[in-house]
């Protein structure tokens, strides 16, 4: 049957990647005045109706896009997946642990850097990591730790219990422009690394409607992007829903 030869020749392509929308830019233009415009809990609820499967939120410690008070609000209203990212500081685990979303993902961002620029050294912070992700894993959150694509920070992250990794796709999507075949090739390895050490994976960072089709036609087994600053970005041109369509379309 052409069904099973299909299955057999593109074992990974037969789910669709999820699309998780980072709502924290909308939170930024919230902030600029101060109200309740644009209300980010009604953006939420909307990226769903629009066929969002996740909903991201990225509170940082210093609250200038979502707020910690933001993401107890939105929790109840998600019906897809909600995930949360941030640096596991006692703050975070604390309100991780209270608020239970589906996925935690746990990104090493200093207190003063604009957005993550780097993944987590899983050599030198297993222990930490091991630590962290075992409390969540005992309050039954599923785990994803921000990785670069590098064999030993893949295979290291294995052993800290993690159930995914994210991996870091800033230098893709800067690289992509100029030779996109070289640009994704230590994503493909990183990939199967992840998917022979039991991985489950996502990927996130600078995704746009220009380099997500490629990368989620290529990069085997991957499960989820999480997308934030383009897709508000031409959602200003184009409209939420329409914007949301669009991706969705790159990962069919
Ligand atoms: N993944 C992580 C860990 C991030 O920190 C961010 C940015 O907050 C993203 C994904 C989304 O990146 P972008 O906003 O460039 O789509």
């Amino acid at each position: 049957m052409l069904w099973i030869s299909f299955v057999n020749l593109h074992p990974y392509s037969i789910d669709m990647t999820k699309l998780s929308v980072n709502i924290n830019k909308i939170a930024t233009i919230r902030n600029a005045r101060g109200g309740n415009m644009p209300d980010v809990l009604k953006a939420a609820i909307d990226c769903e109706i629009f066929g969002a499967q996740g909903i991201t939120v990225h509170p940082r410690p210093d609250e200038r896009h979502i707020r910690y008070a933001d993401v107890d609000e939105i929790r109840p209203l998600i019906r897809t997946e909600f995930n949360i990212e941030g640096n596991p500081i006692p703050q975070f685990i604390d309100m991780v642990l209270r608020i239970k979303p589906h996925q935690v993902t746990l990104v090493p961002d200093a207190h003063d850097v604009l957005t993550s620029n780097a993944g987590w050294d899983t050599i030198k912070h297993k222990d930490f990591l091991k630590q962290v992700i075992n409390r969540f894993r005992e309050a039954g959150i599923r785990t994803s730790i921000f990785v670069d694509p590098v064999e030993e920070m893949v295979r290291h992250a294995a052993d800290t219990g993690t159930d995914r990794i994210e991996l870091y796709t800033e230098a893709y999507a800067r690289n992509y422009p100029l030779d996109r075949e070289a640009a994704i090739r230590p994503y493909i390895d990183a990939a199967l690394i992840a998917q022979e050490s039991g991985l489950g994976l996502n990927a996130g960072h600078d995704l746009d409607l220009n380099n997500l089709w490629y990368f989620s036609r290529l990069v085997p087994g991957l499960l989820e992007v999480s997308i934030g600053h383009a897709l508000v970005s031409d959602a200003l041109y184009l409209g939420l829903e329409k914007t949301i369509q669009l991706y969705l379309n790159q990962l069919k």
